[in-house]
């Protein structure tokens, strides 16, 4: 599929493999998370534009770089929390928004309950983090929010993708790139994502 890109190397094969395990528990389950996650955002940073400037180093001038814009990484609540840390390490400069959204577990349909991002999203380089793309329809209207709110730039950071959910991003939002570490069979009847990994936020944080 044109837009993704499915970040992929012998590490992540084995997280995955912990994340799928429903043996896995929340403490081990966070922390393949962040592992993932790393590896995510250190692909993702291959987008990013540099600006060149001189630096003086201790013997003599030389070329250095820096972002060329502000990185806005904005988590879906409450799953999309646990990729904040690792992305926040790999990008420590970076402005946190949030977004609140509910997946309506009988219609499968997003509600909002929750909306805060920073104001230059214009200059911005925006990045959505949520652990599951299933039918898309979170990362579809969290989107709709944040080009509302005046985005330019915008990629998903993903775990876990269904082809349902790659292909509804490709349908509304076919310029923004989606980064995920599975790509995953299908969704079952209840909208969950197959083999998946279960519900991560749920994985997450305990509650089940
Ligand atoms: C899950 C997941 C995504 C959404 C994906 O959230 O974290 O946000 O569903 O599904 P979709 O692609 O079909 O929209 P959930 O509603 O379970 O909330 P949570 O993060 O609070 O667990």
């Amino acid at each position: 599929m044109k837009n993704l890109t499915v970040v992929d190397n012998p590490l992540i094969k084995r997280d995955v493999t912990i994340l799928r395990n429903k043996n896995t528990d929340p403490s081990e389950f966070r922390l393949a998370l962040s592992r993932v996650s790393y590896a995510i955002a250190i692909d993702i940073a291959k987008l990013f534009e540099l600006s060149e400037f001189k630096v003086e180093t201790p013997l003599e001038i030389t070329n250095g770089y820096e972002l060329k814009y502000q990185i806005v990484l904005v988590p879906v609540l409450r799953a999309g929390l646990s990729m904040v840390s690792s992305f926040l390490e790999m990008i420590p400069e970076a402005r946190v928004g949030h977004i609140g959204l509910q997946r309506d577990e009988k219609t499968l349909e997003p509600i909002d309950y929750y909306y805060k991002t920073p104001k230059n999203l214009g200059e911005s380089f925006t990045i959505l983090l949520d652990p599951m793309l299933a039918t898309g329809g979170s990362a579809v209207a969290s989107f709709n929010h944040l080009k509302k709110k005046g985005a330019g730039k915008c990629v998903l950071a993903s775990l876990i993708a269904a082809p349902e959910g790659v292909i509804k991003m490709q349908n509304e939002h076919p310029e923004i790139p989606v980064y995920t570490a599975a790509f995953d069979r299908q969704l079952n009847e209840q909208g969950f994502i197959i083999p998946g990994l279960g519900d991560a936020g749920d994985r997450t944080f305990g509650t089940f």
